[in-house]
Formats: structure tokens, sequence, C-alpha cells
């Protein structure tokens, strides 16, 4: 009877061991995964690993800068999305998302300014069979696709208590655009219902082939403080490099801001009418917005004629629905989940289609919004000023027109 008394009791201490050793383990691989996890999205060479992408043998280890943790889980949505296949950035989103899966270890890349840059032709060759027959500017698109952080030419002070951002894409040369911008719809300061604009013009730097604009960008940013600038070459297929490069200086210079509004210098806002809808929004839909122009069920052009040509062995898939790039806008809450995701998603050379699928990796969709004009309005109502006051963006108009526009639909003797 004692015997089996004691045996039970050994029984009994050994499965508690077992049961706490258990617990332990499960703890550490939790801890294990999660730190995968951060590891994975602290890299910017997601993609490396997997064997049907191919790789350079890496250097050393790459020197990375400490990110922030990260603070989104990845929608389903985006799955959901975008079809899994043999197209190289198909074969990309996979990988990093399998990555963050199995928070496997990586070969890290070499994500410095300097050393990002993919050279290796065989390399580009081996993952993508047709490569040398893209168009040039695409070849260079991807071979620095993973050079995500130039280095910064001017900075500004952060803005503080802001309710509405306004992010516009500009270019060195764009000289007039911003001025009409910033004497019209762009004015900075205080709305009425004490609703602050900030305004930042994101620029990256004149093409060496162009006349030098430096000292005057640099005059202008003195001036007005509403200038970003990065030294990168602006062209069609590093706007998603600025798209970049304001998601990563948004949330650690501007992250109180309510509101986002992201567009072009040469669309017409009507800020006024733009702040009464956001404020008239509830809480939850403020928090997860992403509304503008939307569409969707659009797909690729494969003509290489095309300015937005897609080549079918680089990406192969319709596009998410998304926000036209001439404006939109979004909520400043997704700042920081959309930093996250930026580490995540291969960049995309068209930065309206790639900022969609970054939203939809947190599940956000856009969401249509009748005022947003990016294909402009009917010929016969572009000159119309009850038009203009009735809507909320349109896309395009000179800096003569902003000008007359704006101060027509702020006429006392505007009746509509
Ligand atoms: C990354 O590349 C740059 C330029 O090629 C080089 O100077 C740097 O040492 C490299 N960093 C690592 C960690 O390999
Ligand atoms: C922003 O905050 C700083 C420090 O708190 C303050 O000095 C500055 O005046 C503020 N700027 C605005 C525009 O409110
Ligand atoms: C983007 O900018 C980088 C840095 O200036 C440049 O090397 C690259 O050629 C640009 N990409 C395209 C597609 O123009």
């Amino acid at each position: 009877m004692r015997r089996i008394k004691t045996i039970s009791a050994v029984i009994l201490l050994v499965s508690l061991i077992l049961v706490f050793f258990y617990s332990s383990l499960h703890l550490e691989s939790a801890y294990g995964h999660q730190a995968g996890l951060e590891d994975v999205l602290r890299q910017h060479s997601l993609e490396v690993h997997d064997s049907d992408v191919k790789i350079q043998p890496p250097t050393q280890e790459a020197s990375t800068t400490p990110q922030p943790k990260l603070n989104a889980t990845i929608s389903n949505n985006l799955r959901k999305a975008i079809p899994q296949n043999g197209a190289y950035w198909n074969r990309l989103l996979y990988s990093a998302l399998r990555s963050v899966e199995n928070a496997e270890n990586h070969i890290r890349g070499n994500s410095s300014w300097s050393g990002c840059r993919e050279t290796s032709q065989e390399l580009l060759q081996t993952n993508i069979q047709d490569f040398t027959t893209y168009p040039v500017l695409f070849q260079t698109f991807l071979q620095g696709m993973k050079c995500k952080s130039p280095p910064v030419l001017i900075d500004q002070p952060s803005c503080n208590n802001t309710f509405l951002l306004l992010a516009i894409k500009s270019t060195p040369e764009h000289f007039e655009q911003r001025q009409a911008v910033r004497e019209t719809w762009g004015r900075e300061g205080m709305y009425p219902g004490g609703l602050r604009v900030r305004l930042v013009f994101l620029l990256g730097s004149s093409p060496p082939e162009d006349p030098d604009f430096t000292p005057l960008v640099a005059l202008e940013a003195k001036h007005y403080g509403d200038m970003l600038q990065w030294d990168f070459r602006e062209s069609l297929f590093n706007l998603t490099l600025k798209m970049n490069v304001l998601l990563q200086w948004a949330p650690k210079s501007c992250h109180h801001a309510s509101f986002i509004f992201s567009g072009d210098d040469d669309v017409f806002v009507n800020t006024p009418a733009l702040l009464r809808y956001l404020q008239s929004l509830g809480a939850s839909k403020a928090s997860r917005l992403y509304v503008g122009h939307v569409i969707s069920s659009a797909s690729p052009h494969r003509d290489p004629k095309n300015k937005y040509f897609i080549p079918l062995s680089f990406y192969d898939g319709p596009y998410p629905a998304y926000a036209g790039g001439g404006g939109f806008v979004f909520s400043g809450d997704l700042l920081q989940p959309l930093h996250s995701v930026l580490r995540l998603v291969p960049f995309f050379p068209i930065d309206d289609v790639y900022i969609a699928m970054c939203f939809k990796a947190l599940g956000v969709s856009p969401e249509a919004h009748a005022g947003f004009k990016t294909f402009d309005v009917q010929e016969q109502d572009r000159e119309n000023l009850c038009v203009h006051k009735d809507h909320l963006l349109i896309h395009r108009r000179s800096p003569q027109q902003m000008k007359k526009l704006w101060k027509g639909i702020h006429s006392p003797f505007l009746t509509c």
C-alpha cells in the first residue's frame, strides 16, 4: 500500500516536472517566435532566405538600425488580394510572409544606402528569365528595390497639435506650384474649430542632367520651413520611395497628426470642406480611414509603351482596390502600423498601388468618396466655381487656375 502511494507520488512529481518543463519550453518558443518576427521586420531583405528566390551570398553582418517594434498584425486580406504564383514580386511577398510566420533565420542583405543596390545582372536574370527585355527604367527600379533609406537633405521641425498634415509630392523645379499651394489651399495655420493644418512638400533631388536647383530649394526651405528633401533621383518609379520616406518621417516627426493628406502639387483641394468632412467622422472611422477616389478591379498595364507598364513576370494578378495617388487621406493612427508593414511589402513601382498593398496588409480597404476627383470633372465644369466648392479635390489645375478658383470659391458674391 505504502509502495503504491510512493509510486503515485513519484509519478505525480515527475508529471509536474514534465508539465513545468514543457510549459517553459513553450514559453521560450513563443518568445523565440516574437523575436524572430521582429528580426524579420528589422530587415529589408526579407526575400533572401527562400530557395525560390536566389540571392547573392551574404557579405557580412549588415548594419541594422534599430527599428520600432512590430505593432501590427498582417491581415489575411493581403493573401486574398494577391495571388501566389511565379512572378517575382508575388514570390517576394509570399516569401516575406512565410518568414514572418516561420520566424526563420535570415541571411542579412546590405541595407545601407550605398550597399543596397543589386548590381548583379546574373542574379536578377536567375530570378526573372526575361529581365533583359524589361525597359531600362524598370530594370533600374528592380536594382534599387531594397534601397529604402536615402540620406536626408532637408528636414523640418516636427508638427505639434496638427489636425491635418498636407504632405505634397513635389519636385525641385516646381517652385510655382508650391507657391500657389501655399497661397491657396495649403495655407498653414488654424482653421475654424481650432483645427491646425501643417504643410510639407516632399522632394527628391534633381537628376544630374537638369539645372541644379539645390541653392534655391535650400533658400525656399529656410524661408518657408515646409520642405523635406532626400537625396534620391526624382523619377516616376521613385515615387514609391518618396511615399516610403514620408512614412518613415511622419511617425517620428508628426505622429500626433489626426489625418494625413498625401497628394500632388497640381491638385486643387477644398481644404475647409475637407476639414469639415474629417471632423464629422465618428471615432472608429476616423481611426482607420483611407479615403479617396477608389480605383477597384484594376489590373496592370501589359503594353510596354504604357507609362505604367508592369511585366507579367514581375507582377501577376489584379491590383487591390486603391485610392488614386493624386490625393487621398488616411488616419494618423495608422502611421505606426503602416511603418511596420513597410518593411514587409516589397517595393512596387506604382506608388498608389504600393500604399494600397500596405493598407491591405493592415486589413484596411480604401473608402470611396465622390468628392475626390483625381481624374478631373467633366470638361464643361472645369471653370465652374460651384462644382469646385462642392468637391474635396480636383486634379489637375495650374498654379494660375488654383489661385483663381480659390479666390472664387471664397467670394461672398458666389451663389450656387
Ligand atoms: C554595405 O555596402 C557598403 C557599400 O558597398 C559597404 O561600404 C559596407 O561595408 C557594407 N556593409 C556591410 C555590413 O556589409
Ligand atoms: C511646438 O512645440 C514646441 C515645444 O513644445 C513649441 O515651442 C512650439 O511653439 C510648438 N509649435 C507650434 C506650431 O505649436
Ligand atoms: C531612384 O533614386 C536612386 C537614387 O538617386 C537612383 O539611383 C535610381 O536610379 C532611381 N530610380 C529610378 C527608377 O529612377
